[in-house]
């Protein structure tokens, strides 16, 4: 067909949009784009297809570029100006995403960059989906000075108003430095890859010049620093394909939104399957340790444990599983470390994850052996009182469907703290095993008995026999049951369905707290 003028007319501005995309599309160019991969990172393009279903990316604002006419910056502008931001879905569900782009200026925030992740946690919010954010990035764009600055800040605020509405995640794949890390840590879930991704407030240059510490940026503000010494962040993945597959992993144990319940999944593990090895996993010897995890595999459907802050805080465990395809979140007293003590890391990660789940309608389903809390001067002045009381804090404010098994120890206060009766809980059970008291034996008969064993003939022989009168009158679970503080004792290998029973219950659970502006938790 002969082309006519109007034919060509139309032709131009088509081929000037193919061109503005595919100059979006390549961002920084070639060569950033092999350095990128040569650093064993991926590029934002190509994280985001790997994060959504296939074809699924609907991008926007491909076509934006900066409005920065000083240091030259009006010779250089990029369609998308270093951040590749919209929407797509995750199992067939809708999430919002960006992705920063190191290629373009060090994939920094300007101002039009920052309006860019505006507009998509916008939709988010309005649309009730979760939001993404794969963070690579030099930080505020130097060369437009407060601009930059304040498109932070307009972030910081969309996070912190979405907190408790829509799921948001964070994804440290490259530098996340100054004041940059504050979006990611009010989020609710940090991922960080090993090696090659870093969060600090203050750089390694500037702590030695103030402090005279000499740390690496690995050692200040890598992966494994942050999954185990601060808990900044939650997950550490070996790359960038392991990040974004466990980021979709963890979708699926959530809602869209704090009006959704959480997605059922179809799955053929029988709710009455019984596990007669459970019957033998908490050793006789109150001092043994056992692993909670193995407890917890074997009683969630397919033996599917998705951990949370894995690497910190050891002594809880909490993380999401399934039972009778319903998801929960766990948290869990582990004996396999430092005995299950109470201190304030495992306060700190079991609060937070606490209120993520009574904010996102995930009922919460607590295995408690706690000899209590950890003493010592460090603690203390580190402030347990006001940590310890985040997680009773968390526990009783909660009112999504409350389970708790003891499956040994509930000592003193922890008894309290860890979901007891007296905080609403729903169900409480207890294996036979199940000691629950002021505190351990040898600790109360010390105090009650003092004087009497030290003028006894055989003290040591005296000890033993108080000893075993207390952990026969007390050190059980039949007085907190006759009172009703527990509602059944269980057989351990009947967990599984006494749980899935008791998540059944409470599907219509509605509880309320007084109207309030909102509490003050002890932060
Ligand atoms: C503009 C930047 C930039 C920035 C990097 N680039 N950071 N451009 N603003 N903040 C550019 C570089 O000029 C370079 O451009 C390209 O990105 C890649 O950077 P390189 O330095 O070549 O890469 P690399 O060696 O890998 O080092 C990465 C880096 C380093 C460690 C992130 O670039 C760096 O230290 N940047 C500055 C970090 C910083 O101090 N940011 C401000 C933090 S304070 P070319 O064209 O050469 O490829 C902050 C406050 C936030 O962010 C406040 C919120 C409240």
């Amino acid at each position: 067909m002969p082309d006519s003028p109007h034919h060509t007319d139309r032709e131009a501005p088509r081929q000037e949009l193919r061109s503005r995309l595919e100059k979006a599309r390549i961002g920084g160019g070639t060569d950033r784009i092999e350095r990128q991969h040569a650093s064993g990172k991926l590029t934002a393009r190509e994280r985001v297809e790997l994060l959504l279903d296939p074809g699924s990316f609907v991008e926007l604002d491909a076509l934006v570029t900066h409005r920065c006419h000083d240091f030259g910056m009006e010779e250089k502008t990029v369609p998308g100006d270093g951040v590749v931001s919209g929407s797509g879905t995750v199992d067939d569900r809708t999430v919002y995403v960006f992705a920063q782009d190191f290629t373009v200026f060090g994939g920094s925030l300007s101002e039009t960059n920052a309006l860019k992740i505006c507009k998509i946690m916008d939709l988010a919010l309005e649309n009730g989906a979760p939001v993404i954010g794969l963070n690579d990035s030099g930080g505020a764009r130097i060369q437009e000075g407060v601009a930059s600055l304040g498109g932070y800040a307009d972030i910081f605020l969309r996070n912190t108003l979405a907190s408790g509405v829509i799921p948001q995640i964070s994804a440290i794949m490259g530098p996340c430095a100054g004041g940059a890390v504050y979006s990611p840590a009010i989020t609710d879930f940090t991922f960080m890859v090993d090696r090659t991704s870093y969060m600090f407030v203050t750089g390694p240059d500037v702590i030695k010049t103030v402090t005279h510490e000499e740390v690496t940026k690995e050692e200040l503000g890598g992966a494994k620093t942050h999954g185990s010494k601060s808990g900044v962040s939650h997950f550490t993945l070996a790359n960038d394909a392991a990040c974004l597959l466990a980021i979709r992993e963890l979708l699926s144990y959530l809602p869209s939104n704090n009006l959704e319940d959480p997605p059922s999944t179809r799955n053929e593990d029988p709710t009455d399957r019984e596990d007669e090895s459970l019957d033998g996993l908490v050793p006789v010897d109150p001092n043994k340790p056992y692993d909670i995890k193995e407890l917890i595999t074997r009683v969630v459907d397919d033996q599917r444990f998705f951990e949370v802050h894995a690497d910190y805080g050891k002594n809880i465990v909490v993380g999401f599983a399934r039972f009778g395809n319903q998801s929960v979140g766990i948290v869990a007293n582990q004996p396999a470390y430092l005995a299950g003590v109470l201190d304030i890391d495992a306060s700190l990660k079991g609060a937070r994850f606490v209120r993520f789940c009574d904010a996102f309608n995930l009922p919460l389903v607590t295995f408690e052996d706690v000899p209590g809390f950890l003493p010592g001067t460090q603690q203390e002045f580190g402030g347990i009182i006001k940590h310890g009381a985040k997680l009773l804090y968390a526990f009783a404010e909660a009112t999504v469907p409350k389970i708790t098994v003891i499956t040994r120890k509930a000592y003193g206060g922890a008894y309290c703290v860890m979901a007891s009766k007296h905080l609403r809980t729903d169900v409480n059970l207890a294996y036979p095993t199940a000691e629950i008291a002021v505190m351990g034996p040898e600790g109360a008969v010390n105090i009650l008995y003092r004087r009497e064993l030290a003028a006894a003939e055989d003290p040591e022989a005296a000890r033993a026999q108080k000893v075993d009168e207390y952990r026969g009158r007390f050190s059980n679970p039949f007085i907190a049951a006759e009172r009703g503080f527990l509602d059944a004792v269980i057989e351990p290998r009947s967990t599984r369905s006494h749980i899935i029973r008791g998540l059944r219950q409470l599907r219509g659970k509605r509880q309320t707290i007084p109207n309030k502006k909102h509490g003050n938790i002890p932060l």
